[in-house]
């Protein structure tokens, strides 16, 4: 039944596939050699439970979305105190690639725009630009559950046509930003940017983040929460650079873009979702993969604005209620991703029972895509062979949609009757 949430992610993949707008970074001659159809999705829950979508196992470079895992990774080797003091927390309202820095502070304004992002590299502690590297390499690969590789030939085109980011180096030397060569800072802040990812490590980077630093797969601490939640931060107020109000307000998940068409987003507590498709906008973020978060936001209901309340601690109890029988009993607020941690759990479990009772009469309060995924529990049990109910005794998910009344019961007591008689009829055999 964890097809339920795939057939729902695949559905709104497809809704922006005839999408073509856009076109490819070519500032960075490399980035304008691949294919512009690409097209993945992938998300993670909370427990690190993947879905993927089209082209999930592309490769492409990370580009900008290294920006808040460096930042991330100075806060935790040097502490938030000497990172402010080299780099502000302020939305710019400029473009990614801005030669600026703050008109009175004189450093950078934030971590997520190049200026803040090369003065985030300087601030690694190490020996070597080498070590330097591989530090951070290390603690992105952290994030993502496995190792990451380097792509050569986009280091070497970056580094050979970066010469808006040589400008900004050299500027914030004068300033006093960075203390090494900036040639030498630059070296590895291009190898960072083209670190090769897929959308499925974007959405694992993003759970790892949602889980405040723990990698859900690996069981991994990273980093640590306070850094999570400054880094998750500045993603909300700028990780979309100059369109980062639009994104607040339509989208509403920290997020962040990379020129190689990459988006991470992370609903914190809950998610975290990837997404490529390397056609740009005038901003630098992908043209598909803002419209793919906006609709996935609508439709899951994945604003955090919204989204204040606890939705995991969903299932209170489940017991068997006789032979072959199984009752489910949630409670609170049902959103998306509780709403997929109860349907994942019954499809787990879907050889200890031939009819699951799925009790909704402890919920608050449910959103449209819990209601559907839930719905549509009933239909996907049936094809398998078995029987779903549900106790919805003041109809929050079944509301007078035909077909779906005969599996909606009033009382736990009533279903368990129902499915005692199924059984024993031997009706089981029927379909
Ligand atoms: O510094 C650059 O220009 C690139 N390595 C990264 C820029 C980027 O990804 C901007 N984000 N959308």
């Amino acid at each position: 039944m964890a097809e339920l949430v795939q057939r729902y992610l695949d559905q709104i993949r497809a809704e922006h596939a005839g999408v073509t707008d856009g076109a490819l970074a070519d500032y960075i001659p490399e980035l304008a050699a691949v294919d512009p159809n690409g097209f993945g999705l992938s998300l993670s829950s909370a427990d690190g439970f993947i879905y993927e979508s089209g082209d999930s196992a592309v490769e492409f470079t990370i580009q900008s979305i290294s920006k808040p895992l460096t930042y991330a990774l100075a806060l935790d080797q040097i502490g938030a105190e000497a990172v402010d003091a080299k780099i502000g927390v302020e939305p710019s309202g400029e473009a990614f690639n801005e030669i600026s820095v703050d008109h009175t502070t004189k450093i950078p304004k934030n971590p997520m725009i190049n200026a803040g992002a090369i003065a985030a590299v300087s601030l690694i502690p190490a020996s070597s630009p080498d070590e330097r590297f591989a530090v951070i390499r290390e603690f992105y690969s952290g994030f993502a559950g496995r190792q990451l590789e380097l792509d050569h030939d986009v280091y070497t085109s970056e580094k050979a046509t970066g010469s808006r980011n040589r400008a900004i180096g050299y500027m914030l030397q004068s300033f006093g930003v960075l203390d090494g060569d900036p040639d030498e800072v630059l070296d590895v802040y291009y190898r960072q940017c083209s670190l090769r990812v897929t959308s499925t490590d974007l959405a694992k980077m993003g759970a790892t983040f949602a889980r405040g630093g723990v990698n859900p797969q690996t069981g991994r601490r990273v980093t640590g929460a306070s850094v999570v939640k400054r880094a998750l931060s500045v993603m909300v107020t700028c990780g979309m650079y100059d369109a980062a109000g639009d994104w607040v307000s339509a989208v509403g998940l920290p997020a962040k873009s990379g020129v190689g068409g990459g988006i991470v987003a992370v609903l914190p507590g809950q998610l975290g979702i990837g997404t490529y498709s390397p056609l740009l906008d005038e901003k630098g973020n992908s043209v598909r993969g803002v419209r793919l978060c906006r609709s996935l936001s609508e439709q899951l209901g994945l604003h955090f604005l919204t989204v204040s309340r606890d939705s995991r601690a969903t299932l209170r109890a489940t017991y068997k209620a006789g032979e072959g029988i199984r009752v489910y009993e949630t409670h609170g607020d049902l959103l998306f991703s509780g709403a997929e941690q109860v349907v994942r759990r019954v499809d787990r479990e879907r050889n200890d029972f031939d009819v699951a009772i799925l009790d909704v009469s402890g919920v608050d309060d449910i959103d449209d895509a819990a209601r559907a995924l839930l719905s549509g529990m009933s239909a996907a049990l049936r094809a398998e062979g078995k029987e779903g109910y549900l106790v919805d005794p003041d109809g929050i998910v079944i509301r007078n949609e035909p077909g779906l009344e005969a599996v909606r019961y009033r009382a736990v007591d009533d279903a368990v009757a129902a499915a005692t008689t199924w059984r024993d009829s031997g009706l089981r055999s029927t379909h």
